[in-house]
């Protein structure tokens, strides 16, 4: 195991209220795995990946819970970490984050190789071998080591994807958090990026992998395991194999009906949008916050909220469906 994520609650402190963006998750993310999380907009998925990075600032705040990382083969809780440790400790060597639209995020004036110099620098290490290291980085990515002297703007996007992966996982992170990293690009792109990500892990630059994602039909391409997100809570995770053969809880299933996927398996199930919106989550539906769009909704829904629990091995749901409670 390399991560391990109990009860964690992080919620974004505003004036008079809480956005209660991720409340109480609990997963692992075990070595040499590539997890998907998944879910609607604004479901937690970017805050749930600034937590597990520690990437917390505010308003956002963990409120409740632990992270524990494995550091030098011993877990230790990050989330006791001061900022300043977590930015010597953690960042760019343990755990990197390549946050939504990063690529769109480089400044326009700021040539490639300014980046590594930045990282260098923060880490104490000396500019030249770590330049070293981006030149072979960008060969291993498909990209000439000479666009390290371009400016962002000269590069396609998907080229500008590629070389924010290469930079980012310079230090050989064992942890990689990709947040959204597909979406603004075609497909030829996304499929030469995920090719990018599972050469990092086969080479072993990387070693696991959160892929944060609102596109199913793409992830399910590279992911081992995947976590479903619902309104700051997950509702199921399960192996990939497992979900797209027989998806147990009704949000996750509502979900890849809607997907349209060469999968005739899932295509059979035909093609279904979720009625209803997701609840705002500041004041989120008593029980299950997906009792009101569920269309299996019982009385114990509206009540109560379903804790998570193991259904199979390695598989857990949190919907009274499938729970002892009910009865
Ligand atoms: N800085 C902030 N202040 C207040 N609320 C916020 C802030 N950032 C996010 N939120 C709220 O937290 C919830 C979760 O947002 P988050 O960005 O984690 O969702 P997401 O699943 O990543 O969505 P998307 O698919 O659109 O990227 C949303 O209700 C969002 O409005
Ligand atoms: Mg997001």
């Amino acid at each position: 195991m390399l991560l391990k994520v109990e009860n964690a609650k992080a919620y974004y402190k505003l004036e008079k209220v809480s956005v209660k963006a991720v409340d109480g998750v609990s997963f692992e993310i075990f070595e040499d795995e590539v997890v998907g999380v998944v879910g609607e907009s604004g479901s937690g998925k970017t805050t749930l990946s600034n937590l597990v990075s520690m990437n917390i600032l505010k308003p956002l705040t963990l409120v409740e819970g632990k992270i524990l990382l494995k550091i030098n083969g011993e877990f230790k809780e990050i989330s006791s970490m001061s900022r300043e440790e977590v930015k010597k400790k953690l960042w760019g060597k343990e755990v990197t984050i390549v946050p939504q639209s990063a690529m769109n995020a480089l400044m326009p004036t700021i040539r490639m190789a300014k980046y590594v110099e930045h990282l260098a620098h923060s880490h104490d290490l000396a500019e030249e071998k770590l330049l070293a290291k981006a030149e072979k980085r960008f060969e291993e990515v498909g990209l000439d080591p000479l666009w390290l002297k371009r400016y962002p703007f000269e590069l396609s996007g998907g080229m500008k994807q590629r070389a924010v992966i290469a930079i980012a996982t310079i230090l050989n992170p064992k942890l990689l958090i990709v947040d959204e990293p597909t979406s603004a690009l075609d497909v030829v792109n996304q499929r030469v990026f995920l090719k990018v990500l599972m050469q990092l892990k086969r080479m072993g630059i990387v070693r696991s992998i959160i892929f944060i994602t609102h596109d199913i039909a793409t992830v399910r391409q590279i992911a081992d395991r995947m976590i479903v997100m619902y309104a700051g809570k997950i509702v199921e995770i399960s192996s990939m194999e497992e979900i797209l053969r027989k998806p147990l809880h009704p949000y996750t299933r509502g979900l890849l009906n809607s997907v349209l996927t060469p999968e005739p398996e899932i295509r059979k199930r035909g093609i279904s949008v979720i009625p209803g919106a997701p609840p705002n989550l500041i004041s989120p539906p008593h029980g299950c916050r997906f009792h009101p769009r569920c269309p299996h909704v019982m009385d114990i829904c509206k009540e109560k909220d379903p804790p998570l629990e193991e259904v199979e091995e390695g598989r857990r749901v949190a919907c009274f469906l499938y729970s002892e409670e009910r009865r």
